[in-house]
């Protein structure tokens, strides 16, 4: 069953390139960041303690969801919303460190393979959950392009932004994501590396498609 990996940074564009490349190819998607908030949103709900790697762990193993089709769903409501706030990205980021939360949603994750394929995107995609993906991705942007970007979603929201603000809490992530002991962010020794830094959307999509026929 092939799958294509889509790992890189924060606001590298991952989400929106799996989604585009998927629907081009009729392949499911894995939103492994999901599985990170939604572990998130739970324990934040249960009054687990972000430094209780054990509990963290024990939420994760139990997490009842379902994605169906743009909606993801804990306990059976929408949270699509409420997984994208600041504080839940924040405690994701702090607990996806540990590796009994990683541990408890490998199998998740690899639960996702189907025909006929998936395209995965997240930072170990390529690396620790489809080591042997038919096509890895590194998607990459200079953390000014994904500040700007971000900014960009934000105010078309109607939701107010700084980008001073955004370009530092992006920087810090990045090192979060990058210099964590268990699986660091990092392209995979087979990956292909793409900036997008001066790439549209359509172009990436693009890009990713023609890796995809090459490697056919
Ligand atoms: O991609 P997204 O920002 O939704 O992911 C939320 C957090 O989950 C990230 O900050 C990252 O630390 C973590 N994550 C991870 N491994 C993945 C996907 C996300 O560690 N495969």
């Amino acid at each position: 069953m092939p799958v294509i990996t889509i790992d890189g940074p924060t606001a590298s564009g991952k989400g929106t390139i799996a989604h585009r490349v998927a629907k081009t190819l009729g392949f499911a998607v894995l939103d492994s960041g999901a599985l990170y908030r939604l572990t998130a949103l739970a324990a934040l709900r249960a009054d687990v303690a972000p430094q209780d790697e054990s509990a963290v762990a024990d939420v994760a193993k139990a997490l009842d969801v379902r994605f169906d089709g743009p909606h993801v769903c804990l306990e059976g409501a929408d949270v699509g919303h409420e997984i994208r706030q600041e504080s839940v990205g924040n405690y994701a980021s702090r607990v996806a460190a540990y590796p009994a939360v990683r541990q408890a949603l490998l199998e998740r994750q690899r639960a996702f393979r189907r025909l006929p394929g998936l395209v995965a995107d997240g930072r170990d995609m390529g690396t620790i959950v489809f080591p042997d993906a038919s096509l890895k991705i590194f998607l990459i942007a200079d953390v000014e392009a994904r500040a700007q970007r971000r900014y960009k979603q934000l105010i078309d929201k109607g939701i107010s932004a700084n980008l001073v603000d955004l370009l530092r809490d992006m920087r810090e992530r990045d090192l979060r994501d990058t210099q964590r002991t268990v699986a660091p962010l990092a392209p995979a020794d087979d990956a292909r590396v793409l900036d997008s830094s001066a790439l549209t959307i359509e172009q990436t999509v693009q890009a990713v498609l023609e890796y995809w026929r090459g490697s056919q």
